[in-house]
Formats: structure tokens, C-alpha cells, sequence
């Protein structure tokens, strides 16, 4: 049995994640985020808990697990504007889900990862963290900083810790709400994402997919 969770599992990829890997045998599967349900004393596989990782990173619910084979970090936002337009709150809001809620929360999940025999984190940056676009200064920012996260720890944890670092283009999910000029006819299905990213947990722990990716058949849109 394989004991993974998913950062961010209430919509969009993480859902679609989630959803998949429910009903995978031999997988038992955990989600967290600001929808999800109460934890009731006793874990579900395919269930998503409730949690808002920018107010709590601990994990001690997870206790009775003991161990996590892989943990994907799929939460995150977008914030799409005029460089001089964006706040410092929005600024500082945007960096801390996107990065620094990553961070604090892989630092209370190693004593999980460390209890696994061949266990592998999976990030997601974006086109956004290898280039730069226009009205996105603060999402590119925060993409970049995640894929440079990903980098050093790949780097401070090997051979014992696989870190992949998976750079999608668009995947048709909420994130692109209120986005003019994309359209959804053009971008990955969440569900046909959430298989590729699946697929890692079929991996021979001797391969590391180090950085991947993964755009539609247009390109960057
Ligand atoms: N869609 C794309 O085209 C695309 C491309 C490249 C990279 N990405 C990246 O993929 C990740 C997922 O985005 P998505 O496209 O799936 O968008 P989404 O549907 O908006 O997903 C955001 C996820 O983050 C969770 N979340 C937000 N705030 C949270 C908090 N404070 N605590 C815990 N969970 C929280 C949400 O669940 P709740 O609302 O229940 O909290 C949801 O599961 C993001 O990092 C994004 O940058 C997306």
C-alpha cells in the first residue's frame, strides 16, 4: 500500500488527483485544503480534509499513517495584473500560499517521508517559473521561487527523497476564471493531468523525473 497526499485537493488538479488515485488499489489517499471535511478521528482514503495551509501546517492528524510515500503539492493561486496595480497584501497573500505554505508544510511532513522507503515529493511550477509573461509579476515570482525550492532539495535530500518539479501549461481549471482570450477547447483536461501525474507512483524508485514539461498541443497559450 502506497500512502500519499495531496496539498490542495479541493478543485482543479488536486481534485482530479485525488479523485483518480482513489481508485487505484494499493494507494490510500489523503487531500487537504480549505474545503474539505472536518477530520473525524479516523482517516479515509479518497477523502479531502479540512485545511487552510496558510494558518496551519502541522499534520498530526495524520498520525495513524506513520509513514507518506509521495506527497504532491497542488494548492495555489493566480494573480494576474499590472505590475504597479498589485498590493503588497496581495503580494505578500500570493507568495505565502504559493511558496511559503509549501515550505512550512514539507517541513512537518519529513518525519512522514523519512519513514518511506523510496518516497518522492512532486511540485508544481509552471510555464510561468521558466519564463516570464506579461501582467503576471507576482505568479512568476512565486513559480520561480517554488521551482528554485525544488532545486535545493532536490540537491539537499538525494539519493533518499526523489523531487520532481513539473512545469504544466494550461489545464482547463478555476484558475483561469475571469481570464479573457483563453479558451478551454485549447488546454489539458484536469483529469487527463491528473493521470500523468499518477504515473509517478509507478516509477522504479531508481528513476527521478527530475523536471518535466507539460504543455497542450498549441503550445503556451
Ligand atoms: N491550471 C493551470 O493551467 C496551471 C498551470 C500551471 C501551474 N498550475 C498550478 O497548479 C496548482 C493548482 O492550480 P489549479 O489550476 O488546480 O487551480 P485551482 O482549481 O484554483 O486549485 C487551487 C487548489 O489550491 C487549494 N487551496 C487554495 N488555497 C488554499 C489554502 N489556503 N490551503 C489549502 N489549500 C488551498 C484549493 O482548494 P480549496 O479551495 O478547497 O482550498 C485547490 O485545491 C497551482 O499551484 C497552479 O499555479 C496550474
Amino acid at each position: 500500500m502506497k500512502n500519499v497526499l495531496i496539498l490542495g485537493a479541493g478543485s482543479g488538479i488536486g481534485k482530479a488527483l485525488l479523485d483518480s488515485l482513489s481508485k487505484k488499489k494499493d494507494t490510500f489517499v489523503l487531500g487537504v485544503s480549505r474545503s474539505g471535511e472536518e477530520y473525524a478521528g479516523e482517516l479515509q482514503s479518497g477523502k479531502n480534509y479540512r485545511k487552510d495551509i496558510t494558518l496551519d501546517y502541522t499534520f498530526d492528524f495524520l498520525k495513524s499513517l506513520k509513514s507518506l510515500d509521495a506527497v504532491y503539492i497542488t494548492l495555489g493561486n493566480g494573480l494576474f495584473k499590472p505590475f504597479e496595480k498589485i498590493t503588497k497584501e496581495e503580494w505578500e497573500a500570493h507568495l505565502l500560499l504559493n511558496l511559503t505554505a509549501p515550505f512550512l508544510a514539507l517541513q512537518n511532513l519529513i518525519p512522514y517521508l523519512k519513514q518511506s522507503p523510496s518516497p518522492f515529493v512532486c511540485f508544481l511550477s509552471s510555464t510561468a517559473g521558466k519564463q516570464g509573461f506579461p501582467e503576471s509579476s507576482a505568479y512568476c515570482a512565486s513559480k520561480h521561487g517554488i521551482a528554485g525550492l525544488a532545486k535545493a532539495l532536490r540537491e539537499e535530500w538525494k539519493p533518499k527523497v526523489r523531487v520532481f518539479t513539473v512545469y504544466p501549461g494550461a489545464i482547463s481549471t478555476p484558475i483561469w476564471e475571469g481570464r479573457d482570450g483563453f479558451s478551454p477547447e485549447d488546454m489539458i483536461r484536469p483529469e487527463d493531468f491528473a493521470k500523468y501525474l499518477e504515473g509517478f507512483l509507478d516509477l522504479d524508485p531508481r528513476i527521478n523525473i527530475e523536471e518535466s514539461i507539460v504543455l497542450p498541443p498549441k503550445g503556451i497559450l
